[in-house]
């Protein structure tokens, strides 16, 4: 070999594996960057889903089925005006309810739930007789609204009870699906197992309230 080839291939291979290098220190700042990015959006899709569980209250989301919408409707047939859904989901009660009429308003914490809840109220027509709001229910007053619709969880239905008792107007009507209140007495129900749903009036449980402190 003279000595001229001897120096060029010298000089390749450091070339060589400086660029070797380079390139793995390349793949190794995309692969950071893909596994990061990944990871925080998997955390901003998923996070507001679970954040619920992680609350003092726990309420998960589980949608209504269509039974249940179906009876919530049933025992609101009577009636008209603002409806509201406490934990609204993706928006399948207030939409339903919109459709048959109400100005139908939705809270829910869930930012993701709430602009799927807008846009299939504007897929479905209704976007101008319904509202959605990012919002925690325990920090929003009722009190403006003439039907209540909670999908709630028993460990809630107490404190629940106690908020609605005292927001309420007296010609507000209540509706609890699948689990109901724990003291107030039904005025009235509908459908069974899981589908269930309790209809309570303002004027029923405000008047009990009244006789219980009358009675102290
Ligand atoms: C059982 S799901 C009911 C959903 C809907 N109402 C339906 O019937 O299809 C309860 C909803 O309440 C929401 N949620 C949980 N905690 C909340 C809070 N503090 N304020 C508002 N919404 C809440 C959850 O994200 C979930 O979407």
């Amino acid at each position: 070999m003279s000595e001229y080839s001897a120096q060029a291939s010298s000089e390749d291979k450091i070339n060589g594996t400086v660029t070797g290098d380079n390139v793995r220190k390349r793949l190794g700042i995309i692969a950071t960057c893909v596994v990061g990015g990944s990871l925080v959006a998997l955390y901003a899709v998923a996070g507001p889903f679970v954040a619920p569980a992680l609350r003092k209250i726990c309420l998960p989301y589980v949608p209504a089925t269509s039974v249940q919408v179906e009876n919530v409707l049933k025992v609101l047939q009577q009636r008209s005006g603002s409806l509201v859904d406490i934990g609204s989901g993706d928006g399948r009660i207030v939409i339903a309810a919109a459709k048959r009429g109400f100005r139908a308003v939705g809270f829910e914490l869930n930012p993701w739930l709430v602009w799927y809840s807008r846009y299939r109220a504007w897929k479905e027509g209704v976007h101008h007789s319904t509202s959605f709001y990012i919002s925690d229910l325990w920090k929003v007053s009722f009190a403006q609204y003439s039907n209540v619709v909670i999908f709630g969880v028993p460990q809630m239905m107490e404190q629940l009870e106690d908020k609605l008792g005292k927001e309420l107007q007296s010609s507000a009507r209540v509706v609890a699906c699948r689990f109901p209140f724990p003291s107030w007495v039904p005025d009235d129900m509908a459908g069974e197992g899981i589908d269930t749903v309790w209809v309570y009036d303002a004027k029923t449980f405000q008047s009990k309230v009244q006789i219980n402190q009358t009675e102290k």
